[in-house]
């Protein structure tokens, strides 16, 4: 029953709550119509401290695809917060205008802390370099759409490893499904972290290796995940400048992948992906922003318990 709930972790769910998930998405992909009016009177209110374009957008065109109203703010200064309120108090008074929240924070655990004093469902669209469960809801929808499953997979995972928020969800929701191999691609600045190798990998026995060449990998992987590195989380410049360009995925080393190899990516991109990739027909990261949208109108649908 996912009426009520939040969604702060991508462990929150059951994998069989997922599955409702992605299956009412597929209902939704194949007729629209038929929900364009199941969250009509409903408010969703996007609170976002940190800068975003997709996913915020793709809240707010889920929710007003389904019927249902936005309301927000993406410039924190615009706000009350600028005039010191606390996040406890902003939230508590969000929710008693809007009937479900999406929050995005620099802080960790500040997702946590909004469940925590909001009367209804907070969806966690990203806190910090911690987790960022909607997007991994993005990721897995089209997984399971595009190769049919999510088992006996060896999954790259390239770029920025370590402040990712991407990534950890992404490692933590996999971790539950059967027979997947992760090949953890990163300069030894950019490793994940020491949480998610223990608790996560190790703790459950998956398979992983960590490698610092991707053309040593390339043509094991079914999956190839790239990130961007995270400029914002860096405290000293020169160092995101000397590993920004760690990785810049080309044709020439797509020759090097299997035909059925994808390529995912939560975008924005930098210059991790080369334009020329895109024409490939291996390249799935603007289908993968589209899938984002439909998996959260049906996140919306179900927490709020309209179908
Ligand atoms: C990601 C994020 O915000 O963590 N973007 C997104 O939501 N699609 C990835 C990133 O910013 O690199």
């Amino acid at each position: 029953m996912l009426q009520g709930k939040s969604l702060i972790d991508p462990m929150d769910f059951s994998v069989q709550e997922l599955n409702e998930i992605f299956n009412l998405a597929h209902q939704i992909i194949s007729n629209p119509r038929e929900f364009s009016h199941v969250c009509d009177g409903k408010l969703l209110a996007t609170l976002f401290f940190e800068p975003s374009t997709r996913t915020k957008f793709s809240f707010e065109a889920a929710m007003m695809r389904l019927g249902g109203k936005v309301l927000g703010f993406s410039e924190p200064n615009s706000s009350s917060v600028s005039k010191g309120e606390s996040l406890a108090d902003t939230v508590r008074t969000v929710s008693c205008y809007a009937d479900i929240i999406a929050m995005r924070h620099p802080k960790e655990g500040a997702a946590k802390v909004a469940e925590m004093y909001a009367e209804v469902p907070v969806i966690n669209a990203g806190d910090g370099g911690h987790q960022h469960p909607t997007q991994t809801l993005t990721d897995l929808l089209t997984i399971k759409t595009v190769k049919g499953s999510f088992n006996n997979m060896t999954i790259g995972i390239c770029g920025d490893l370590k402040f990712g928020r991407t990534v950890h969800s992404l490692l933590k929701a996999m971790s539950r499904y059967e027979n997947n191999k992760f090949i953890l691609i990163s300069p030894n600045e950019l490793k994940i972290p020491d949480y998610i190798r223990e608790e996560i990998l190790q703790k459950n026995n998956i398979e992983f290796m960590e490698v610092e060449k991707l053309e040593d990998v390339m043509g094991s992987l079914d999956i190839l995940y790239m990130t961007r590195v995270q400029k914002e989380r860096f405290f000293n410049e020169e160092e995101y400048l000397r590993l920004r360009d760690s990785y810049i995925l080309t044709e020439e080393k797509m020759k090097l992948a299997k035909n059925d190899m994808i390529v995912l990516h939560p975008l924005p991109r930098v210059n991790e992906i080369s334009n020329e990739v895109d024409n490939d027909k291996r390249a799935y990261y603007f289908k993968q922003a589209k899938y984002g949208m439909y998996v959260r109108m049906a996140l919306i649908a179900k927490l709020l318990g309209v179908v």
